[in-house]
C-alpha cells in the first residue's frame, strides 16, 4: 500500500496514482466529497462520459465548450476536473493562479495522442499560408501551435468565422474535419486523427438494429465516421446529443457516442428508451477507457490531498491561451 506521508508521495502517485491506496468502505464518498468542496472552496466539473456517481456529484456537467466556459468563470480556488487530461490542461491554461486538479493523471485521449507537437509543427511548417483550427481533443504544446480552438459544438461557426477564401489546416479529428468541410463547402486540410470509440461503431449493426426499432432516431458525435453520420437523424456535440434527446418527439434513440452519455439522457427523459450503438466487435468498446480511469474514490482522495496536480511550462500556457480566448470570445459571438 502506497505510504500517504512518504515524501515521495507525488512522485509514487505519478508512477502508480491512488489504485493501491485502502480505503475505508463505510465512508460516505458522496458526503465527505460535498465537505471538501465547501471546506476547500472547490468546484467539481464532471464529463458526460463520467461513470454515473461522478456526474451526480459534480456542481457541472457539460461537454467540452460548456466545460472550457464554466472553468473560465468560476471564482472557486481549486478546480477539480473530472474528465481527461486535455479538459484539465485546458482549465489550468485559464486559471494559472487557481489549483487544478485531475482524479488520475492516466486519463489520456487516443485523439489528442494522435497529434505529437513535433510531428503536427513539421506539417505547419509545409503550409505556412493556412490558419490552424484545432479541436479542444489536443496537448497544450498542439495548442501552442494553433491559431484557434475549437470543440464539437463551435466547429462550424469558428470555420465560418474565416474568410472563404482563408487556407485553413483542421487537426487532430479528421472525421470532425470533414463532416465540417461537408457542412461549409470549405475544403480544410485535414490531419489524420480519429478518436477510438467513435471509430469502432458498426454501421451494419446500427442498420440492423434500426430494423428491429424502425422508429428509433440515430443520434450521433461527430467524431465518428462518415458512413455512420450519413445514417445519423441527428449529429452533434455531447450537450447538442442530450438537448435533441429531450426535445425530439421519439421516443427510441440509438446513440452513437460515448456510453456515458445515457446517465444524463435517461435521467432527463426518463419515459424513453436509449440504446447504445454497437461497436463491431463484442467488447464494451463505446466506454472511453480514459474517462473511466476517474472512479468516485480516487476523486475524493484527489480532492482530500489536492493531488496529482495538472501544471504546465509557463511559455506553453501563455502561446496556448491565445487559440482558447479566441474560440471563447467566437462562441460568445453566436450565442453559443
Ligand atoms: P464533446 O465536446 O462533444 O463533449 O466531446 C468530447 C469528447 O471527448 C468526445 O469524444
Ligand atoms: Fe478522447 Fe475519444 Fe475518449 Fe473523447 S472518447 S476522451 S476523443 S479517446
Amino acid at each position: 500500500m502506497a505510504d500517504i506521508h512518504n515524501e515521495n508521495f507525488e512522485s509514487l502517485l505519478k508512477q502508480k496514482g491512488f489504485l493501491d491506496i485502502e480505503l475505508d468502505p463505510t465512508i460516505d464518498l458522496f458526503a465527505e466529497i460535498e465537505k471538501l468542496k465547501k471546506e476547500k472552496n472547490a468546484i467539481v466539473l464532471a464529463h458526460y462520459y463520467q461513470e454515473p456517481d461522478i456526474q451526480d456529484v459534480a456542481d457541472y456537467i457539460g461537454d467540452s465548450l460548456g466545460l472550457s466556459q464554466k472553468a473560465q468563470s468560476t471564482d472557486a480556488d481549486i478546480i477539480v476536473f473530472a474528465g481527461v487530461h486535455f479538459m484539465a490542461e485546458t482549465a489550468k491554461i485559464l486559471n494559472p493562479e487557481k489549483k487544478v486538479l485531475l482524479p488520475d493523471l492516466n486519463a489520456g485521449c487516443s485523439l489528442s495522442d494522435s497529434a505529437p507537437p513535433a510531428l503536427f509543427k513539421a506539417f505547419k511548417d509545409k503550409h505556412p499560408d493556412h490558419l490552424v483550427i484545432t479541436y479542444i481533443n489536443c496537448s497544450a504544446g498542439m495548442k501552442a501551435l494553433s491559431d484557434i480552438i475549437c470543440t464539437s459544438s463551435n466547429a462550424r461557426q469558428i470555420v465560418e468565422s474565416l474568410p472563404a477564401d482563408q487556407p485553413i489546416i483542421f487537426a487532430p479529428d479528421k472525421n470532425l474535419g470533414a463532416f465540417i468541410n461537408k457542412k461549409t463547402g470549405r475544403n480544410m486540410l485535414l490531419w489524420n486523427g480519429a478518436c477510438m470509440v467513435h471509430e469502432i461503431f458498426s454501421l451494419e449493426k446500427i442498420t440492423k438494429l434500426k430494423i428491429r426499432h424502425p422508429k428509433a432516431k440515430v443520434i450521433a458525435h461527430p467524431e465518428c465516421e462518415e458512413a455512420v453520420l450519413s445514417v445519423a437523424d441527428y449529429v452533434g456535440s455531447t450537450t447538442g446529443l442530450l438537448k435533441y434527446s429531450q426535445e425530439d418527439s421519439a421516443q427510441e434513440f440509438i446513440v452513437a457516442t460515448e456510453a456515458g452519455i445515457l446517465h444524463q439522457m435517461q435521467k432527463n427523459s426518463p419515459g424513453k428508451t436509449f440504446i447504445p450503438a454497437p461497436p463491431n466487435n463484442a467488447c464494451a468498446c463505446n466506454d472511453c477507457p480514459y474517462m473511466k480511469l476517474n472512479t468516485l474514490e480516487k476523486l475524493y482522495l484527489c480532492m482530500k490531498y489536492e493531488l496529482p496536480e495538472i501544471t504546465m511550462d509557463e511559455a506553453i500556457r501563455v502561446a496556448a491561451k491565445k487559440p482558447i480566448e479566441r474560440m471563447l470570445e467566437i462562441s460568445a459571438r453566436y450565442g453559443l
